[in-house]
């Protein structure tokens, strides 16, 4: 328990065990808080054995591992090597048949306030019916399945069924459109696809059942489709291929067996954006994967057994995965989860549900708070938010203003914020603020130390190590039991993007400083990937939406710094006859990639010029456009071939701007 957290002269926040009746010094806190975290800091990277064997034992192991870690083939590790566990048993059987059996692991709430609370017991129930049910369909160790569902128990469900059968889930956010998810499915090789007829939003219905049906006109290999009654929309199904989940996920007293799967058989396969067009698999592995995710949570956020719990990610997402689904679950919490939006009905709905349910901590993007910043205090004054003990941040880097506001109201000057710095690939938290084992001083806007076990260096652009205070990428210069073990069908991929430019380390893509008190500044990604609301979207795979809504011969795309989003997407189009108007085809190409990609991938502005700059070999030269669109200056530009069109990128970003000014 902790108390006088206030922010110090240095825009420092301080942290105070109780205990004390006199405040102590920062110094002391410095070094009380640090002492223990350096100290297991520094066991995990001089004695990594010995650390993994007493950190494993977080979860259970059906057969014990032989040995910590297997680097005989790096950079495709092994953790855990021949053990042998299973990530459900971990997750639900443990408690559900321990003494959490009455204890609630979600508090399920849905946009018109409708609520369930299902109690590990209940979740168990659920999760061995499925599981017969997949089993029945004659799904087993090893086959593919697609889930793409909205935040429902059932998605639950459904991750936790396969995890319990072996079977390899790839789960698809509800919010991709049908070519997004028929490209997941094909690379997956997914024989099956469990859904929903739709999922709610913002008052309206997603009709998820209807991609699904879409997307599989594109696809070859599913030959089931598994159907959640959500919305009671109204859908088609192929009675040689869709069945309903109620139909066949049938109450039974019959508890089917967890397969036994190696540390290192994969658990999930999620896409996520790279340089290329080309979606990256990211494939996780179960023990490691578990170790790690079961270990960052306890010591990023050292939750207690009472806590309420609330990750506002969507299940799509890494967050989701590992801090909805799978960590709070290996460590017997209660999850709220919430199915909807967090400003509908009214934007003092997060208030809202922290109030009603007591949450204990929020774990937030800075997007959401931006978003609830723009409201303003008073729907946040409006609820006792008194439950509140500890608040986080993840996805985007968080500007120190709006830190500071949600450290003011949301958290009335008390709650430490754990802004945890981690991606898709690294499976938890990398950097992070370690509550459970000695908190540093915050300071807003850098996710502090690395965790035990990460190993993080600042290299210049030859791979050597830069002065403190300076920018360069950051690489990781360990392996850690969460990362993931390969991408999906691409093993040279995985290799070429990640440890190829710098030999014998993981290169995350963003840049980052360290300072002269060791603490790590995330400064954005140091390649073609935007991060818009914390969501990483490819440059090239927009360009290509945009061209794939046809008439379009280019385009170019690039991120303006917006202040709610981080990153607004621009793209510049060229279209490939004139019969059309600009107005028309900008409507059309928005409507086209909303269906095919997804909401998220839809550009804030579209302008659609003549011609874009190129090099005189062919290549656009995206630097040149961006730089224009954002009024900066170009930088070289000797090698550009039609000096004409930048005057039209600039023509173009001046009309608009008067148009929405
Ligand atoms: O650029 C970093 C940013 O999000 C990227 C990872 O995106 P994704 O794989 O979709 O996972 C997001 C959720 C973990 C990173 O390369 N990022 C994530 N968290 C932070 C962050 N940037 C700064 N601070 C963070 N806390």
């Amino acid at each position: 328990m902790f108390n006088n957290f206030k922010i110090g002269s240095k825009s420092c926040a301080l942290m105070v065990e109780t205990g004390q009746n006199r405040e102590p010094s920062r110094d002391e806190i410095y070094h009380m808080g640090l002492a223990t975290y350096r100290d297991l800091y520094s066991k995990s990277i001089e004695n990594p054995e010995e650390f993994w064997e007493k950190h494993s034992e977080i979860i259970y192991w059906h057969r014990k591992w032989d040995r910590v870690l297997d680097d005989s083939k790096a950079p495709f590790y092994k953790w855990f090597v021949n053990g042998k566990t299973n990530m459900c048993y971990n997750a639900v059987d443990r408690h559900a048949l321990g003494n959490r059996r009455n204890k609630a692991a979600y508090i399920w709430v849905a946009e018109n306030g409708d609520e369930k609370i299902i109690t590990y017991d209940g979740l168990y129930r659920r999760v061995n019916n499925f599981a017969r049910a997949l089993k029945n369909m004659g799904m087993k160790k090893g086959d593919r399945a697609i889930i793409y569902m909205p935040m429902i128990i059932e998605s639950i469900t459904a991750v936790l069924a396969c995890a319990r059968l072996g079977i390899v889930f790839s789960f698809v956010f509800a919010g991709f459109g049908s070519a997004a998810l028929a490209d997941r499915i094909k690379d997956s090789g997914s024989t099956m696809v469990i859904t929903a007829d739709g999922g709610f939003r913002n008052g309206k219905i997603i009709e998820l059942k209807k991609i699904v049906d879409d997307a599989l006109e594109e696809t070859s290999t599913v030959n089931t489709v598994v159907v959640v009654k959500r919305t009671g929309s109204e859908v088609t199904m192929d009675e040689a291929r869709d069945v309903w989940w109620h139909d066949v996920a049938k109450d039974s007293p019959e508890a089917i067996e967890p397969e036994w799967v190696d540390s290192s058989d994969p658990l999930f396969i999620l896409y996520t954006s790279g340089t290329t067009g080309k979606p990256k698999g990211a494939v996780h592995s179960t023990g490691g994967y578990a170790v790690w995710t079961a270990n960052t949570l306890k010591w990023a956020f050292s939750p207690d057994e009472n806590d309420r719990w609330w990750c506002a990610a969507d299940i799509g997402w890494i967050t989701g995965h590992s801090y909805i689904v799978f960590a709070p679950l290996l460590l017997g919490l209660t999850s709220v989860i919430y199915e909807g939006s967090i400003t509908f009905p009214s934007p003092g709905r997060m208030w809202e549900i922290i109030e009603k349910y007591r949450i204990n901590m929020l774990y937030t993007s800075p997007t959401a708070i931006r978003t609830l910043m723009k409201f303003g205090e008073d729907y946040v004054r409006a609820h006792d938010l008194s439950s509140l003990k500890v608040l986080g941040s993840v996805g985007e880097p968080i500007n120190p203003a709006s830190w500071k506001w949600y450290y003011d109201n949301a958290g009335n000057y008390r709650c430490p914020i754990i802004d945890t710095y981690w991606q898709t690939e690294t499976g938890g938290f990398m950097l992070a603020p370690a509550l459970g084992i000695g908190l540093p001083p915050l300071k807003p806007g850098s996710a502090t130390f690395p965790l035990p076990g990460v190993d993080p260096v600042v290299l210049d652009e030859n791979g050597k190590e830069v002065a403190d205070g300076t920018k360069g990428y950051i690489a990781y210069r360990k392996p850690w039991p969460g990362m993931f073990m390969t991408l999906n069908k691409d093993p040279e991929r995985y290799v070429k993007a990640y440890f190829e430019k710098f030999p014998g380390m993981y290169n995350c893509g963003d840049y980052a400083i360290r300072d002269s008190e060791g603490y790590f500044w995330i400064l954005g990604r140091a390649d073609e990937v935007l991060n818009v609301s914390g969501h990483r979207l490819g440059t090239i795979e927009i360009e290509n939406a945009v061209i794939a809504s046809g008439g379009v011969a280019e385009s170019a795309v690039f991120g303006r710094p917006d202040p709610v989003k981080g990153e607004a997407i621009v793209a510049f189009a060229v279209l490939r006859n004139g019969n059309e108007s600009s107005g028309e085809a900008v409507a059309r190409i928005r409507k086209d990639i909303r269906k095919q990609m997804g909401p998220i991938y839809v550009p804030d502005e579209i302008h659609i010029v003549g011609s874009l700059p190129k090099t005189r070999s062919g290549k656009i030269m995206r630097r040149v456009i961006k730089a224009v669109a954002l009024n900066q200056l170009p930088g070289d530009i000797s090698t550009l071939e039609n000096s004409a069109s930048v005057d039209e990128i600039r023509d173009a970003i001046d009309s608009f701007m008067k148009e929405s000014s």
